[in-house]
């Protein structure tokens, strides 16, 4: 007979998850409908034939329309949830109030990442912020909660609400049930993620590069941020580099709609995110389409970068 505590493993769901962690009602069911969204958004892709998607002519527009559709069920329905005060989007210009304006929570949200990779059946996903308050200062550290949604082979979701990292499985019943609890990355990896093109890297970065091949260092990389973050967290270790580039000093990933949340996610999974110097949730915003070089995963590989990129090792 199973003992208790491997039962009720099996049947720990998000919702559980969350109450037994000690989640405050809010916060909990802001996570679970944006879980259940995930679910929405899944099957616009799947309804979405992707094979319209990705590609560079006329096609561009149903895969900008998926990016658009999945911002729209998003924001529909987290609008008077009674939850959630302001949204800000990858895909809209501004912040919008979706709340009456006193409720306790905002919203950040890459609804769609990866999308380019929809027609060739790669998994992609959504990443969400959740910060108390308005919007308009997000400072230092006041980020409260994180959560990705990989649409693949499963559909997978990790929270954190700032007591560890943690994966879901949605299973058939269309729960979200506990696979992974409290994942905590090694000191050190052995898979590294690159972007950018090797020519446009900068020669500390090159370095950097170089170091870990020497090493041994696997590379795995999807161009689909949420799968690629997944694979550090999931193998427990690693690191996930888009460097500053020679063209553009700060790279190509989002500040606020990818980084932010992912470093919060990999921070309270014992890892660490920097731009190559400063930790990403400690930079504060000039503004909502700021990007920077980020440079995340597990300690041995993010301090090593540091080492390279400030002493010029
Ligand atoms: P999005 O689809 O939200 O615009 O994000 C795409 C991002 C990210 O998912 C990935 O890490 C990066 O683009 C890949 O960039 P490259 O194609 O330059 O490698
Ligand atoms: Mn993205
Ligand atoms: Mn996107």
């Amino acid at each position: 007979m199973e003992n208790i505590s491997d039962a009720t493993k099996l049947f720990v769901d998000l919702r559980r998850h969350m109450w037994m962690a000690g989640i405050e009602m809010e916060l909990r069911r802001l996570i679970w409908q944006i879980g259940v969204t995930g679910k929405y958004i899944s099957a616009k892709i799947h309804e979405s034939n992707r094979k319209l998607a990705g590609f560079e002519n006329i096609y561009g527009e149903e895969q900008l329309a998926l990016d658009r559709s999945s911002d729209d069920i998003l924001r529909n329905q987290l609008k008077f949830s009674g939850f959630v005060r302001e949204y800000a989007s990858e895909e809209l210009p501004d912040i919008v109030q979706i709340g009456r304006g006193d409720e306790q929570y905002s919203i950040t949200a890459d609804p769609l990442d990866g999308s380019s990779l929809v027609d060739t059946n790669l998994a992609i996903g959504t990443i969400i912020g959740i910060y108390k308050g308005p919007l308009c200062d997000i400072g230092e550290n006041d980020i409260v909660a994180a959560m990705y949604i990989t649409y693949g082979p499963l559909i997978t979701l990790v929270y954190s609400a700032g007591k560890g990292t943690h994966e879901f499985v949605l299973n058939r019943e269309g729960e979200y049930v506990l696979s992974e609890e409290d994942i905590t990355l090694s000191e050190k990896g052995s898979i590294y993620s690159l972007g950018g093109l090797r020519k446009d890297w900068l020669p500390e970065h090159r370095k950097y590069v170089e170091f870990l091949e020497d090493e041994g260092y696997k590379l795995r990389y999807s161009g689909g941020f949420v799968p690629d973050i997944n694979q550090i967290l999931i193998k427990r270790g690693g690191i996930f580099m888009y460097p500053a580039l020679k063209e553009s000093a700060v790279g190509k990933l989002r500040l606020i709609f990818e980084l932010k949340p992912m470093a919060f996610l990999i921070k309270q999974a014992g890892g660490m995110a920097t731009d190559g110097k400063k930790d990403i949730l400690k930079i504060k915003p000039e503004s909502l389409d700021q990007r920077s070089p980020i440079y995340i995963g597990s300690r041995y590989e993010v301090e090593k970068a540091r080492e390279f990129l400030t002493k010029g090792r």
